[in-house]
């Protein structure tokens, strides 16, 4: 029986993404009718049940940051805002449903729309997906010549728009307040939290920001009801989720599973989804949630995919990126390419992160050396990644050293092959 799911993904590839028409025969915008009809309390109340959580990376319950938004008073405004800048490696989820169902993405922000009484939403969507942003402005006429979207919508009043921002080309501007910044015009740099967002966000006031895939899973809330939704996923964290296989894997691409239902062996190895190992080589470790989430090894392979079973591992979901590397990869290697990562995407606002990646590098490059570092230098190591993941600025910072302390608990043999003892300790 195939372990996947298309809760989100049905319709995917199959469909004119921009023709409202065959969205609609899909079962489209019966959930924006439904929730027209409900209260905002109502949909909150769905949404809390479902406990959806964010797909973003952070996996913030989106219940609870939706009845946050709708207590803050709104002066004048609420403002929608959707994540779609997708601009950590190894994740190309939120493509799909912006490429070929941009019409659910639009039906779960205009429900958010009509819940918190809001005139206009954002799509901020990564600047190299410059074809898409085409196409999401051609389902956005679309919904409005069929009202769905624009002036009163289904006849009820409600008058919302959406409008496409293009992402600034920079990884931290994916970071919600960062993101803000850049809808606003100005560099994007996140902003000190508190205020949350949801008090003082877009143009100073109260939003609502939200990954693609967090609100695309609205619609499926609404029409279900969050009790059913709740029941596909686990207990933690209901409904599916799309995951993402690169690198190694046999089989690369986006694939929808249901949450605490597989394990990671299941991802990696089934053959519906990464089908094992390219090359019949075998798996050295995976690579979960992105550049900023944590390294796992073979020994890990049973934990089941869901929020709580893969935090009690000591990984996460993060964005849903799975990469996959096979034994002829060096852990040192891979940890350098990460960090010049980061250290070309920290926008240099702190020191913690601005100096902290390049200091990182430095010590890796030492550790790849035989006989380039002492155990004076693991000690430095571990100092600097306490003080980058506590310092930090902003989410950049705090999880650059999430992969290499990680990977330190799989791999010491390989940190440690290369270390002299210390001048002092050999005296
Ligand atoms: C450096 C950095 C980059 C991020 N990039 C993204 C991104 O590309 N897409 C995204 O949805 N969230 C990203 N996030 C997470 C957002 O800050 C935020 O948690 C998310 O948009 C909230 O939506 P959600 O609750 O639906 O996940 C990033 C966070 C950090 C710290
Ligand atoms: S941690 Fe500091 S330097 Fe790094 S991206 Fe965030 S604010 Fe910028």
């Amino acid at each position: 029986m195939s372990k996947l799911n298309n809760l989100i993904s049905e319709g995917a590839g199959k469909i004119n993404p921009v023709s409202v028409e065959e969205y609609v025969g899909l079962g489209g915008y019966t959930a924006l009718k439904k929730a027209v009809g409900m209260t905002p309390e109502a949909v909150i109340e769905e949404v809390k049940k479902a406990k959806l959580r964010g797909r973003g990376g952070a996996a913030f319950p989106a219940g609870e940051k939706w009845a946050h938004l709708l207590r803050s008073p709104g002066t004048p405004n609420k403002y929608i805002v959707c994540n779609a800048d997708e601009g950590e490696p190894g994740t190309f989820k939120d493509k799909l449903i912006l490429g070929q169902l941009p019409h659910k993405l639009l039906e779960g922000i205009t429900i958010a729309g009509f819940v918190f009484k809001a005139k206009a939403g954002y799509i901020y969507v990564r600047g190299e997906y410059r074809k898409i942003q085409k196409l999401i402005l051609k389902a956005i006429e679309n919904a409005k010549a069929a009202g769905y979207l624009g002036s009163n919508i289904l006849k009820t009043g409600f008058d919302f728009d959406i409008h496409v921002i293009s992402g600034a080309g920079a990884y931290v501007c994916g970071e919600n307040s960062a993101l803000l910044n850049s809808t606003e015009g100005k560099v994007g740099r996140p902003r000190i939290k508190p205020p949350r967002l949801a008090d003082v966000g877009l143009f100073l006031q109260p939003t609502l920001v939200n990954n693609v895939e967090s609100l695309a899973s609205i619609p499926a809330i609404v029409n279900k009801g969050g009790d059913e939704f709740l029941k596909i996923g686990h207990p933690d964290g209901g409904g599916t989720k799309l995951i993402c296989l690169s690198g190694h894997a046999a089989k690369k691409g986006v694939f929808e599973i249901p949450l605490g239902k597989v394990t990671l062996k299941d991802a990696i190895y089934d053959p519906e989804m990464g089908g094992g190992i390219a090359g019949g080589r075998k798996l050295k470790f995976f690579h979960l949630g992105g550049q900023s989430g944590p390294i796992g090894g073979p020994a890990q392979l049973d934990t089941v995919y869901s929020y709580d079973d893969l935090k009690k591992a000591g990984l996460a979901v993060g964005s849903g990126a799975i990469v996959v590397m096979d034994e002829t990869v060096s852990i040192l290697d891979y940890l350098k390419s990460i960090t010049e990562f980061f250290i070309h995407e920290s926008c240099g606002k702190c020191i913690p992160c601005r100096e902290g990646n390049k200091q990182l590098y430095k010590l890796l490059q030492k550790l790849s050396a035989p006989g380039g570092a002492d155990a004076e230098d693991l000690n430095t190591l571990r100092r600097l990644i306490r003080t980058m993941t506590d310092a930090s600025f902003c989410g950049l910072g705090q999880s650059a050293a999430v992969a290499l302390n990680t990977a330190w608990k799989h791999f010491k043999a390989e940190f440690e092959a290369n270390v002299k003892p210390s001048a002092a300790r050999a005296a």
